[in-house]
């Protein structure tokens, strides 16, 4: 009988969906590995996945998720041959305390996965990482430059743009826009910046 031969990001799923490397996966429903194309020109990392991800298996399928689809498509993310993925710093839903609301994930956790984050990082193969947030540009700055990250650029959270006053919220979303259609076009006209 002949087997299957896995693709390289099958085994990277295979290797992972059921992690149990921290105590993230006590109370998750599904572990969130990556939405999008691998390997891809640019790797969008997120903090955590929320309720709907958690639900969904892939990563930014909520109202946040979909305010950064509508930014993407915006900077012309859907027109051109630049191919993206999106992942998090940690693939389970971080709870607080009382296990009923989505948090923070905590330090210990991110640690946990850094290695399946440098494993899908390694099989993205990017020319570009987008920092969704302070939090994932803090701890993956430091871990991803190690395995040759040389160019990233950070975008305000959009959960966070959805928290802000009405009156602010158009200004960062467009703020975002910008940054994405920058690195698109440095990452399709790379001449420019040499
Ligand atoms: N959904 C995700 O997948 N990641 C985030 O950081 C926020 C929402």
């Amino acid at each position: 009988m002949s087997k299957i031969k896995l693709t390289p990001y099958q085994q990277h799923v295979a290797k992972w969906k059921n992690c149990e490397q921290c105590d993230l996966h006590c109370h998750r429903k599904r572990v969130v590995l990556c939405r999008g194309t691998v390997p891809c020109k640019i790797l969008f990392v997120g903090e955590a996945p929320g309720a709907s991800e958690d639900v969904v298996g892939k990563p930014f399928m909520g109202p946040a998720g979909k305010l950064l689809d509508s930014m993407l498509e915006e900077a012309g993310f859907n027109e051109g041959p630049v191919s993206y993925a999106m992942t998090n710093l940690t693939a389970c839903i971080p709870l607080d305390e009382e296990h009923t609301k989505a948090s923070e994930p905590p330090k210990h956790a991110i640690e946990a996965c850094s290695h399946r984050l440098i494993e899908l990082y390694q099989l993205c193969n990017p020319e570009a990482v987008v920092w969704v947030g302070e939090l994932p540009a803090k701890y993956g700055t430091v871990l991803l430059q190690e395995y040759g990250l040389k160019v990233a650029a950070k975008i305000t959270h959009p959960a966070a743009i959805l928290r802000m006053e009405l009156n602010t919220r158009g200004l960062s979303y467009q703020r975002n826009v910008v940054i994405l259609e920058e690195l698109l076009e440095r990452i399709t006209a790379p001449w420019n910046y040499q």
